[in-house]
């Protein structure tokens, strides 16, 4: 595992979410609340990017045609054998950090 700062706290708002990039890695970061989430950035359906969707809760819909997501697990409510990637979050002052696999 290797931590990659990719934001600032103060650029995501509780309710956003942000895509960024980890070492080539597409990252989707949402603020639930105060609490930092990151997921894989590409929608399992047909690639969309789940950090420019929109978030209700811990829940993120896809920005093209409206999957479903929890943020803090990667489930797709209506189907739990598709998943989304998460990935550890880290939060230093006002840096996120994620934890990217190194192997
Ligand atoms: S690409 Fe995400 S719902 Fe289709």
């Amino acid at each position: 595992m290797k931590l990659i700062p990719v934001a600032k706290v103060t650029d995501l708002e509780p309710g956003s979410c942000l895509s960024v990039e980890a070492e080539g890695i597409g990252v989707a970061l949402f603020n639930v609340n105060g609490a930092i989430y990151a997921l894989d950035n590409t929608c399992p359906h047909a690639g969309g990017p789940l950090g420019e969707g929109t978030l209700s809760g811990e829940i993120v819909e896809c920005p093209w045609h409206g999957w479903r997501y929890n943020v803090r697990t990667g489930e797709k409510p209506e189907s739990k054998e598709i998943k989304v990637a998460c990935y550890d979050v880290q939060v230093e002052g006002n840096v996120i950090k994620v934890a990217i696999p190194t192997d």
